[in-house]
């Protein structure tokens, strides 16, 4: 009864998640978000990198409008680069091609994101694209091996839940690619996509299997346990060298695996996302988990005492 009870409660603060005051959201989602400014995003990912941690950073952003707000997108990025460079920073940058102009035009989208790559690449950097919901999959596919034809720093992410991924890494054979790895954070349809947890799961480790059979680089991205364990095995099983996988986890999300798979002497690499767009990213994070929501009402309530 009291657990039925905390679920509805859960529930119901999701629901409400996205009317709470902005300064309630910030207030809890503190943990998972570096800070408005770039320089909170470098002394977050210094303070991983003092504990071998490495990081990917992220500057928070919504989808565009046109040109130009593609060009300023481009531009945080490649101060990113700088800092990284001038700080000597054991982190790469992860980019949502949509912010980038691939939800407006294919071709100007390859130009943009191309000068990152190239940027990244004089500095002996590297860049992820992410994966966005399922009408940019294939455009993202597009992309990224049209970029990889020239260069060898760029990586693409793929999605568990996604029926299809297994065949697109299939494809990708050849490519020599670094994956990350992911179930995938977007409501995708039943047609297209697992709807339980077991089935994305399953799913995730038979492609894992795939990536790592064909000796591509894999970020395996997950928080789940279950994953983790089963990762574990199939590199010991398969005797799998440790400069061919690495552990990515999300910033203040299950901090206890993190240390673990840490000192488990595995590479992990924590993604760092910052940015004046906080908002909705929180907003993701929160709806994500609602037991999360449930620890906001709890400190909603003890705020100011
Ligand atoms: P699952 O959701 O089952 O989580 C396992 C446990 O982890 C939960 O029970 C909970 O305890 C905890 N947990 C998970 N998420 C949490 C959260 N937000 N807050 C608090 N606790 C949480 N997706 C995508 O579509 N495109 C992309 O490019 C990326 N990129 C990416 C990079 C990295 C480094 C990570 C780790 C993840 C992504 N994702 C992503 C998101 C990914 O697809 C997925 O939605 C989340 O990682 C949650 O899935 P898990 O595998 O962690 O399992």
């Amino acid at each position: 009864m009291e657990k039925i009870k905390v679920e509805f409660l859960n529930k119901m603060i999701v629901n409400v998640t996205e009317v709470m005051p902005k300064p309630v959201v910030g207030y809890f989602s503190k943990r998972y978000i570096a800070g408005e400014l770039l320089q909170d995003g470098v002394n977050v990912v210094k303070n991983f990198n003092s504990r071998g941690i490495f990081a990917t950073m992220d500057v928070l952003g919504e989808s565009i409008k046109n040109k130009e707000e593609a060009v300023d997108a481009q531009n945080n990025a490649l101060q990113v680069y700088e800092a990284i460079n001038k700080n000597k920073l054991l982190s790469n940058v992860s980019v949502k091609p949509t912010q980038l102009g691939l939800s407006i035009d294919d071709d100007f989208a390859y130009e943009v994101v191309g000068e990152l790559v190239k940027k990244a690449k004089e500095i002996n950097n590297f860049l992820r694209i992410d994966m966005e919901d399922s009408p940019y999959t294939d455009k993202t596919f597009n992309l990224y091996k049209r970029l990889r034809k020239d260069y060898d720093n760029v990586g693409v992410v793929v999605q568990a839940k996604l029926r299809r991924t297994y065949d697109d890494v299939a494809a990708l054979k050849d490519y020599n690619t670094n994956f990350r790895l992911c179930k995938g954070i977007y409501l995708e349809p039943e047609p297209i996509a697992y709807q339980s947890k077991q089935e994305v799961r399953d799913n995730y480790l038979k492609i894992l299997e795939l990536m790592l059979k064909n000796n591509h680089y894999v970020g395996i991205a997950t928080h789940d346990d279950y994953l983790v364990e089963n990762a574990y095995k199939m590199i010991k099983d398969m005797n799998v060298p440790k400069d061919k996988f690495e552990f990515q986890m999300l910033l203040g999300v299950k901090e206890n695996l993190r240390e673990k798979i840490n000192n488990d002497g595995y590479k992990i690499r924590i993604y760092v996302p910052f940015g004046k767009d906080w908002y909705p990213y929180s907003i993701r994070r929160l709806k994500e988990n609602p037991n999360m929501a449930g620890d906001i009402v709890k400190n909603f309530f003890r705020m100011g005492k």
